[in-house]
């Protein structure tokens, strides 16, 4: 790729379908659709902005060794990660969802010694241990509902939307523990090496994300 291509980290799913209108807004259009294309990096309408497609999890890390100069990811994300290597500019007010610890509602937790399953093992460590409570982390990859249900965990931290797939299983949100929503997100090199077609692309974008917020 030439020098002064910029690239963005996107995942396939809610965040690329939520971020690909405040990129048309701010003139850049994908010229393929990752959910039928194979392809991992994707053009677009500018020859020198490409997309790479990668797992939500990966963005940070992508964007932090500078395989990508921009990513979107979800505030748990980057909590989990750690933000090393980058600077998170621009809250796209997107994927809003919340993270909690949930739970059986009629089974109070232990005090001591709490199972917890969760793949937010940082985020978790962080919460119970700002509260002085000792917690058995145990790291699971996904559908940490059922961890409660088969005796693996006392309870979960997970991502909470609409509620329903806690209240599918029988569970319930217990204790709320961050708002979250996508970020765009920055390598620290490319701020710099890149700085004006990257503060022109943050400026479009804030603008589309105020736009929306008030229609
Ligand atoms: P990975 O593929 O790396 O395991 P993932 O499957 O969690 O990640 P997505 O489901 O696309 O990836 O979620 C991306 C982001 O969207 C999450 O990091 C979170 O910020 C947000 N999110 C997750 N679930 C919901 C939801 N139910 N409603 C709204 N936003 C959500
Ligand atoms: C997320 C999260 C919950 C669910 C919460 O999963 O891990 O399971 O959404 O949303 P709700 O409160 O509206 O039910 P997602 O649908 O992204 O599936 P995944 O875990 O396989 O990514």
């Amino acid at each position: 790729m030439k020098p002064q291509t910029l690239t963005i980290a996107l995942s396939k799913g809610r965040i690329f379908k939520e971020t690909v209108p405040l990129l048309k807004a701010a003139g850049i259009e994908p010229l393929d659709d990752p959910e039928t294309s194979r392809k991992l990096i994707l053009d677009t309408n500018h020859e020198q902005v490409k997309l790479v497609i990668i797992r939500a999890t990966d963005v940070p890390t992508y964007v932090q060794y500078g395989a990508a100069d921009l990513g979107v990811a979800g505030k748990d994300v980057l909590m989990e990660h750690g933000g090393q290597g980058l600077f998170e500019m621009l809250d796209l007010k997107i994927a809003n969802c919340r993270l909690m610890v949930a739970g059986f509602a009629d089974r109070p937790l232990p005090r001591e010694r709490l199972r917890v399953a969760t793949k937010f093992v940082n985020c978790a460590r962080h919460y119970f241990a700002a509260q002085g409570r000792q917690v058995d982390l145990i790291k699971l990859y996904g559908s940490m509902e059922l961890a409660p249900l088969v005796g693996l965990a006392d309870c979960i931290v997970d991502l909470v939307d609409t509620g329903n797939t806690l209240k599918a299983n029988g569970l319930e949100p217990l204790e709320h523990m961050a708002d979250i929503s996508s970020r765009l997100v920055v390598n620290r090199a490319s701020m710099t090496l890149k700085y004006p077609r990257i503060e022109k692309l943050l400026a479009q974008m804030a603008q589309a994300v105020e736009h929306r917020t008030r229609t």
